[in-house]
């Protein structure tokens, strides 16, 4: 009845064709308001011992929802079993709406994305290189002690994961060594015990990552080198006469030598985005094996976005599979973050867990500017080639068409550069900014780059031989006067020199995140501090910082795995403390910088060795 009027003339046909566009709009609409994310459901406590009958409970639980078994399956990303209950399952909005109504359901939260907690400075210079030390030996350099580190893999065949004089695998250890893309079970030693990865979560985020493509490896080894850099911060073996540069050469080792390493890998590179992001859902389930295995410590340099919202801090957090670490005796080393120098920024804020900031060393660089007015300006580089004579100056926003902002240099004609240094100024925090204009300055011929920014401590990335210095704004500001101020300027650049100031670090890097704790000011934090800024430690050799399988790394996410080296020493003398034992001692005992206090003493002394 209704078909034939539609089809009776002209204009009906029209009206028809309007109907079903609209029809597909409305689909259309009801689909995008359906979307389906993972979201993870936490169940709290285990109700059962055996793993098995945990899952087949989520499984259940998944049916009745969405009506099937196989929907259920299809739907399921994780399930949570030994250290808690729980799972993740890639589910609609409204469906996490009834299923947190059930009343064995603590939360359902949408899965959440965090970061590697390291401001990408690959410093070219810094090293310190560590002889065994008496104190090491009390604790047997954290023998039997099993740190786990969440992060972006290992990389198993690194002399930091040598296991010369290691004694056998600890009894407790119920881990493995999963094989996987370019990693073989027998890639972990009595150094490296275990090896796990964990991309569930990542690949339901990212439906369109190709893994052919992708240049990670789809296993626990480390194509970033950011975990490799920690777990060898943690835990290193010795590895004799490392020199980086050929500047220096010592001993490089981590702070618990002979503690055991195992790598749960939770975080991938992401081509588009020439960055590695960590799923909640994947720590989770990272922290949940961890568990299952028997670590002792467990040191993770990740954390997520400032400001921490209420709704979605402690739930949002992987903080509450951190509580059933803790309650179960392991202890948790967080990074803090680097989102300071404001106030308020600290992440990782849980009760709990150690949650770590980062100080200098007090170690500098200063490098001279000669202006041709004769004023002399000390910025900081790393520049270790011959003295840079009197040499045009040129800032690019003046000169032509072009801009001076370091990151936009590529927009200007390269005939301003050649055979001059050239002046720029950049808010960027990172060095990748840095890196490509000075790599873009060298391509035009250009001789050295002045880079203007606050803070000036990170040293830009460009390389020994070719002058890239940095000078805070007001700096800049008096350069750029001054080429304003004559027809020909010119500048005199001299290699820098290193200022070694007092052993043991004394500020808390700018960097570094800073309290209070913006969800509970009540409860302090960071709880403790330990260096972080160019930290040398192993890596691996597709990092763009590895000179030889070593680089050098600055962020919290280095400060925090002294820490859990530390942790693993005491956990040597001490294998009976609680969490809260060890969390005590660090924070009771760690703020003094000499004095003779035996655990003091170790404290700081092993922190320092191990940077
Ligand atoms: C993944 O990348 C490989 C290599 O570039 C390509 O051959 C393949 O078609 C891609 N797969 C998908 C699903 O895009
Ligand atoms: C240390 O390394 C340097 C350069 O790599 C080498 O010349 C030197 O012989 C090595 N020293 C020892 C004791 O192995
Ligand atoms: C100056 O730069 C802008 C932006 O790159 C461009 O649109 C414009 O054509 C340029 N002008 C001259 C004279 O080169
Ligand atoms: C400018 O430099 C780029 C490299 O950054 C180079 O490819 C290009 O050929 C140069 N152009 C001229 C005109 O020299
Ligand atoms: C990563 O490093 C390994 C070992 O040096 C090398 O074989 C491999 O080709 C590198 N991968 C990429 C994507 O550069
Ligand atoms: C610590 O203090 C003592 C006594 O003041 C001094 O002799 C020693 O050199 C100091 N150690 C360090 C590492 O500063």
């Amino acid at each position: 009845m209704e078909h034939s009027k539609y089809c009776s003339g002209m204009s009906n046909y029209v009206s028809s064709t309007l109907l079903v566009l609209t029809l597909i709009i409305v689909l259309n609409a009801a689909r995008a308001g359906a979307e389906v994310k993972v979201h993870i459901v936490y169940l709290g406590e285990k109700q059962h011992d055996d793993p098995e009958f945990v899952t087949e409970s989520h499984h259940q639980m998944l049916s009745t929802l969405l009506g099937s078994k196989k929907d259920a399956h299809d739907s399921m990303v994780y399930s949570y079993r030994h250290g808690f209950s729980g799972f993740a399952a890639k589910l609609t909005k409204s469906q996490a709406r009834t299923i947190a109504e059930l009343p064995e359901v603590v939360h359902v939260i949408p899965d959440g994305v965090y970061e590697l907690a390291t401001t990408r400075t690959w410093d070219y210079l810094g090293l310190s290189g560590a002889n065994p030390n008496n104190l090491l030996t009390d604790t047997n350099m954290g023998d039997q002690v099993i740190i786990g580190v969440i992060d972006t893999g290992v990389w198993p065949e690194s002399e930091s994961f040598n296991d010369k004089g290691v004694g056998p695998i600890p009894r407790k250890w119920k881990g493995g060594c999963e094989s996987g893309e370019n990693f073989r079970s027998t890639d972990c030693n009595r150094k490296l015990i275990g090896a796990k990865y964990f991309i569930k979560g990542f690949l339901a985020q990212n439906k369109g990552f190709n893994s052919t493509k992708s240049p990670d490896y789809i296993s626990a080894r480390d194509f970033d080198g950011h975990g490799t850099h920690v777990a060898s911060t943690a835990g290193g073996s010795f590895v004799p006469n490392v020199s980086y540069k050929g500047l220096a050469g010592g001993t490089l080792r981590g702070g618990a030598p002979r503690a055991r390493i195992a790598m749960y890998k939770a975080c991938w590179y992401l081509e588009e985005v020439d960055g590695v992001t960590c799923l909640n859902s994947d720590i989770m389930k990272a922290i949940d094996e961890a568990m299952h295995d028997g670590v002792d410590v467990l040191s993770i340099s990740l954390t997520g976005e400032v400001p921490l919202l209420p709704e979605t801090d402690l739930s949002n957090e992987f903080a509450t599979g951190l509580f059933h670490a803790v309650a179960k005796g392991i202890v948790v080393v967080c990074a803090g973050g680097n989102n300071g120098p404001e106030a308020q920024t600290v992440t990782n804020t849980a009760p709990w867990i150690l949650t770590v900031a980062a100080t200098t060393l007090d170690r500098s660089f200063p490098t001279p500017i000669t202006l041709g007015n004769n004023k002399v300006i000390l910025g900081q580089a790393t520049y270790s080639g011959p003295e840079l004579g009197l040499t045009s100056l040129v800032y690019p926003a003046d000169a032509e068409n072009s801009s001076g902002v370091c990151e936009s240099l590529n927009l200007n004609p390269n005939s301003t550069m050649a055979g001059k240094v050239v002046l720029c100024f950049t808010t960027s925090r990172t060095n990748t900014a840095i890196a490509s204009a000075a790599s873009f300055v060298k391509t035009a011929g250009g001789l050295g780059l002045i880079i203007s920014r606050n803070p000036v401590y990170t040293l830009a990335p460009c390389g020994d031989d070719f002058p890239c210095v940095a000078i805070d704004y007001e700096l800049g500001t008096n350069i750029l006067s001054y080429i304003r101020s004559t027809k020909s300027p010119v500048v005199k650049i001299q290699p820098s020199k290193t200022l070694s100031g007092q052993p043991v670090g004394t500020k808390v890097v700018h960097f570094s995140s800073r309290g209070p704790n913006s969800m509970s000011p009540a409860i302090l934090k960071p709880d403790i501090a330990a260096p972080g800024v160019r930290i040398l430690a192993a890596t691996s050799p597709n990092s763009t910082m590895s000179v030889g399988g070593f680089g050098i790394l600055s962020g919290t996410s280095m400060s925090t795995p002294a820490i859990s080296g530390v942790i693993a020493l005491l956990k040597s003398l001490h294998p009976d403390w609680s969490p809260a034992a060890f969390r005590s001692a660090i924070v009771t005992t760690g703020y003094l910088a000499n004095r003779s206090i035996r655990r003091a003493d170790l404290c700081k002394r092993v922190i320092w060795q191990s940077s």
